[in-house]
Order: C-alpha cells, then structure tokens, then sequence
C-alpha cells in the first residue's frame, strides 16, 4: 500500500471564559481552508480545534457566573462547536482539555519532564497576568497613569507567591536557538522569527509549570497540592488527539504536526515553550508555527468594554457565509493586522465576487446555455488568445499551492483572480455574443474555452468558498468524484458534450437598505 501524504494542522484551543468573536473565526478559518484544500489535493489530513478550559481565567468567569467550571464550561465549549458548524468548518476533532484522555497526555509528558530532570519543585516569587496566563519579569512591565503594572500585552498583573515547580527553560537557550538555526521556517512570517529570535537570544528563566493556589486545572502526579501550569497543559493538546501518550499506531503517523496556526499574541508560547517542553520530553517539536495579526473594527481595537465585539454569526446574516470567508482571508495579507469595514465588505463583496467572478460564471453559462442548446461545445483549433487564457488556468494549481504552503491567502486568492480578470478581458474582447452571427463556430471555442476557465477557477475556489463553488459545479454538471484536484492535472479538461443545468446567480451584490 502507498502511504498517503499526511498533513495534521491545528489551531490554538480557545479560552472558554469568553463567547466566540471574530479572531476566533479567522483563525480557524484560515486552517480550515488549509485542510480543504490539502484535502482536495490528495492528502490525508488531521484538522483539530477545540477549548482551553483550565486556568484561574475560566475559574474566575464560572464564579462570576455562579456555576461550578465544569458546567460553566460544558455551556461555554458548545458555543465554540456551533461557531464551527455555523462557518462549515472542517475539523477532524474537537478536543477539551476537561477530557480524560488529554489528562492522561497531561500526566505522562508531565512524568517524562520529571524523568529527564527538567521539572523541580521550588517556589515562585513573581508577577502574573490571569488574562494572558502568563508570568512576567519585573523588567517586561509598565505603569498605567493610575499606578498599575501592566504587561507588553496590556493585561494587569498581579504579585505571586507559592510553591511551584519550575521547568529548566534556562537551559534550553542554545539548544533553541540551534534548532531555530536548523528549521528556518519553523517561525513565520519572519518578523515574527526575529522577535522570537531576540526574545530567546536575550536569556530565558526557568519557567514556572505548576500552580497551588486555585484548583481548576489537572493535578501534578504525586503531589496533589499542586495543579499544572495552564499553558503545558494546553499545549499539550495538540499531541492528546494524536494519541499521545501511545506513541505508537495514529502518533507516529500524525506527529509532528505540520502546522500550529495561532494569533501573535500567543506565539512565545508555541515556538519557545513547546519545543523545549517537547524536546526535553523526547519528542519531536512541530513543523511550523504561523502566527497571524489582529483584526480591528473600523479602525477600533475590539473589546467587550468598547462594546464592538464583531460577532461571526452577525457577519454571516449580514453578508453571506462564503462572502465573509472570503473577505477574512483576501482583505489583509495574512500575517499583518487588518481592519474590518463594513465598507471594505461590501467593496469586495460587489466587486470581486458579484461583478468579476458571480458576472464571469453567469454570463458565460448564460450564453452555453441559450446559444449551445445547453450543451458544453465542442472547440475548434486554439488562436493565441485561447491558448494564453487556458495556460494561465491551467497554471493556477501550481502558482495557489506554492502561496498556500507559505500561508499567503491573499496572494493566493490574487492570482486567481489575475485570471478571472483575464477571462473577463477575452470575453470583452472576442465578444461571443457578436459571433453568434458572424462566425458561429469560432463562438463555440470561445465559449468552451471560458467554460473551461471557470471549472479550474471554481475548483480552486472550494475550499475559501464551499457554498457557492458547489452551485457553480453543479451548474456545469461537475460530478462529485471530478472536483479534487486530480481533475487540474493537464490533459485533464471539461467534457464537450455535456447538458448544463440552467444557470442562476450565486453571488448577490450587496445593496444597502432603502436603495434602489
Ligand atoms: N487558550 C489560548 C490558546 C492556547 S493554544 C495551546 C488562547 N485562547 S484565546 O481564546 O484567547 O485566543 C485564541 C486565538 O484567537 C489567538 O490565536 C488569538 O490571536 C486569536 N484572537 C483573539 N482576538 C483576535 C483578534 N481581534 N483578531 C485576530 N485574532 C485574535 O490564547
């Protein structure tokens, strides 16, 4: 048997103190365009998200709403489930870290770090921000104008002291740096490889691991005083659902992950704690972290004090579900912040979708199907014309992998509509509607040539936009076992001959209420 081609990514597990908002959504989203599109290129592919329950932050928010955190969570986990659903995301698994099994992986790296000599017991004196679950040295911090400390973050810290066990992160300085030195693209984009870069080259501390003045989190093995430190924890996930602590049978064919897509705010934790607690662990670190910016609300940093939460179920009645994958992933270059405008949504939402791609595929399949008898025609010989729009399609496969194994959506997404807007330029110029009575034959290629462009477009579409890329294929009467990429290979092209289905618009454009 062939081994397939693997690919395991995952996405942080989220804070369930909180409802899902719009960075949640973009962050899956990203990886569950990922997963489709590998998918449909042949691979075997593991897709896992789920919810960080632990930590004195989701303890506190079930107090404050008055139930026990393991119901407070139940409520709160469901909400990130129907978030998945209302999006179409794809995920593989859904992991808790509530659950026994990531409590067993928990344990046993926890017994591994305690084998190898890399945990011991002392006592933390220092500060702490609940927000980020995060320790900070005194030298990291600011003062507000009313006194308080803050981190780089923003997130208030308080003073702690209590016996911890600590990780020997201090040692692992030179073994990181090494490692960093031997994967240059384990870290993108590479602004944010120089940021880790500097950050570990600056010195590490021993990194405290466990906690014993809350209870909400797992217990260390053999000391039940204490609870681990919620970051090792939830790292830890992302080996649970590859069946860790079994090494062997789906863990040997998963791990290491191919990709950990995650926000930059929570990147020192995957590219300088998880490879160290990894490889003191005698496990191999992760392929690649990506870590992508943050979105801003018509130019407002979000936050529930500001009252401008943009919540993704919102976003989906208000302009569509495929439009809104769409505009996340083609808006801002990914890796950069971006800003949500209601305006920059409709732009894209009319222009690109409604008149460049929506108008192509309608206009074309309009013509296929009145002035073919509905049926794909069957061409002529080639002129220059054709033969440059059908290779500029047929090079798209090549061009969107090579973006999207680098995480370039917007790059991506560009270059196909480089020839969408190619297409749209050859209909304008050999204007089909014209030949019809002047030279019905050289019409027929025209529009077998167009038809064939769209095919490959919308093939490479699915996975940003599943909903309508399934209308189109079905238009043009695509079966179900020729929408992988097999059928982008060359040679490979629609079949004259087949009775197209009537053609219907599937790209609204958006009109504002009260216009006409
Ligand atoms: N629980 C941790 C992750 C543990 S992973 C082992 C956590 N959770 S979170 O719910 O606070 O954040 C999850 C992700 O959402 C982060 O990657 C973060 O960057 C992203 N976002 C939160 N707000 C965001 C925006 N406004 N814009 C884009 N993404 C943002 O951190």
């Amino acid at each position: 048997m062939s081994a397939a081609k693997n690919y395991y990514l995952t996405t942080p597990i989220y804070y369930v103190n909180d409802a899902p908002h719009i960075g949640h959504a973009y962050t899956t989203l990203a990886c569950d365009v990922l997963a489709r599109f590998k998918r449909l290129d042949g691979y075997d592919v593991k897709f896992l998200t789920g919810t960080d329950e632990h930590g004195q932050k989701v303890e506190t928010s079930a107090q404050a709403a008055g139930i026990d955190p393991q119901a407070f969570t139940d409520k709160v986990s469901q909400n990130f489930r129907d978030l998945a659903k209302a999006m179409k995301f794809t995920n593989d698994d859904f992991i808790r870290t509530t659950e026994e099994r990531h409590k067993k992986a928990c344990q046993a790296i926890w017994q591994r770090l305690i084998d190898a000599d890399e945990i011991y017991l002392g006592a933390y004196a220092g500060w702490y921000a609940v927000r980020d679950e995060a320790y900070y040295g005194e030298d990291e911090l600011t003062k507000t104008p009313e006194g308080k400390r803050v981190a780089p973050s923003g997130a208030e810290v308080e003073w702690v002291e209590e016996p911890s066990y600590f990780f020997r992160l201090s040692q692992w300085e030179d073994k990181l740096l090494k490692f960093y030195d031997d994967n240059p693209d384990f870290i993108a984009p590479k602004t944010r490889r120089n940021e880790v870069l500097s950050f570990v080259k600056g010195g590490l501390r021993d990194l405290s691991v466990s906690r014993t003045t809350f209870k909400w989190g797992i217990p260390v093995p053999n000391d039940d005083d204490h609870i681990m430190y919620v970051w090792l924890d939830a790292l830890t996930n992302y080996i649970t659902s590859a069946g860790f602590p079994d090494t062997e049978g789906e863990f040997a064919q998963r791990w290491p992950a191919d990709l950990h897509m995650v926000g930059k705010d929570i990147l020192r934790f995957h590219t300088v704690y998880w490879p160290a607690f990894l490889m003191a662990a005698g496990i191999e670190p992760p392929k690649r972290v990506f870590a992508h910016g943050w979105w801003t609300n018509e130019g407002e940093k979000i936050s529930k004090s500001l009252g401008n939460v943009i919540e993704p179920n919102q976003l989906v009645a208000d302009y569509g579900l495929d439009q809104v994958r769409y505009f996340l992933l083609r808006e801002v270059p990914f890796g950069n912040d971006g800003d949500f405008s209601r305006q920059a949504m409709i732009n894209r939402m009319n222009g690109e979708l409604a008149n460049d791609y929506g108008n192509l595929a309608q206009r074309v399949l309009s013509m296929v199907f009145k002035n073919c008898d509905a049926t794909i025609p069957e061409p002529g010989e080639y002129t220059v014309e054709d033969n440059q729009l059908l290779d500029a399609a047929g090079a798209l496969l090549a061009t969107v992998r090579g973006h999207l194994d680098r995480q370039h959506f917007h790059e991506a997404l560009e270059a196909i509509w480089v020839v969408i807007r190619a297409a749209n330029g050859y209909v304008d110029h050999q204007a089909p509607w014209k030949l019809k009575k002047e030279d019905p034959d050289r019409m027929l290629t025209v529009l077998y040539v167009l038809s064939e462009t769209i095919r490959r477009i919308t093939l490479l579409l699915q996975p940003v936009m599943p909903d309508s890329t399934a209308k189109i294929l079905d238009q043009l009467v695509i079966s179900a076992g020729d929408r992988t990429f097999a059928a982008l290979a060359s040679g490979v092209s629609m079949k004259a001959g087949t009775e197209i289905s009537k053609p219907e618009g599937v790209f609204p454009r958006f009109v504002e209420e009260g216009a006409n």
